[in-house]
């Protein structure tokens, strides 16, 4: 894979590297049970936070496996407002998008800026051929957040997951290369 650079700057956005001063506000949204609703765990704990932030700070890009995590700021107001992160999946060419905002900034268009800016990242600078989206069914703000970035619904997997006390149906959602570049005009 090639170098990462990093800052990436989109049109309202500043995406960078995560450092030991994001704690507390990370801590804030994903300390709320709204925000870990749809993600694997519960609620986080300030200890898990310090670990999350310092796994993020110090991610390494380099092999199948590994997640690339940038914290999402707006341009000329500095602070966190959430994350966007990239897995790197087994198999030639693949990747995986995931997304967080805190609450106070969410509904502007964060999180489609920043995932696209990754998925650009992805499939202009790091030569990926799909990239997918896995989200619970009844989260519906991630399902139109892929329908906005032009990712396809692919699969419904009924109950795949069992996970805040009860059975959850799974959407994947993916985008490949070609309609990247057609959508975006590249
Ligand atoms: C999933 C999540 C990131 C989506 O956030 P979001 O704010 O809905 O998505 P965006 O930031 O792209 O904002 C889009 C919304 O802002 C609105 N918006 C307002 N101003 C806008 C602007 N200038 N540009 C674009 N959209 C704008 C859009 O209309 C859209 O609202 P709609 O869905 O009602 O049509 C957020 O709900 C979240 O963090 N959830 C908790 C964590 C989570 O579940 N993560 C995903 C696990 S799979």
């Amino acid at each position: 894979m090639p170098a990462i650079s990093l800052p990436i700057r989109t049109e309202r956005l500043v995406l960078r590297r995560f450092e030991a001063g994001d704690l507390d506000a990370f801590q804030a949204y994903h300390s709320l049970p709204e925000t870990a609703r749809f993600l694997p765990g519960p609620a986080k704990s300030y200890t898990q936070s310090m670990e999350r932030v310092g796994r993020y700070a110090n991610f390494a890009f380099e092999k199948e496996g590994d997640w690339l995590a940038l914290a999402i700021e707006a341009a000329g107001l500095p602070g966190l407002q959430g994350e966007v992160v990239l897995k790197w999946l087994p198999g030639r060419g693949q990747g995986e998008v995931g997304w967080t905002l805190a609450p106070g900034a969410r509904r502007k268009g964060y999180a489609t800026e920043a995932a696209a800016a990754v998925l650009r990242l992805g499939f202009e600078e790091l030569g990926m051929h799909r990239i997918e989206a896995r989200l619970d069914e009844l989260n519906t703000a991630s399902a139109s957040l892929c329908s906005r970035l032009g990712m396809r619904l692919e699969a419904r997997h009924i109950d795949k997951w069992h996970y805040k006390g009860q059975w959850a149906t799974e959407l994947v959602y993916a985008i490949l290369a070609p309609a990247w570049r057609i959508g975006s005009g590249g």
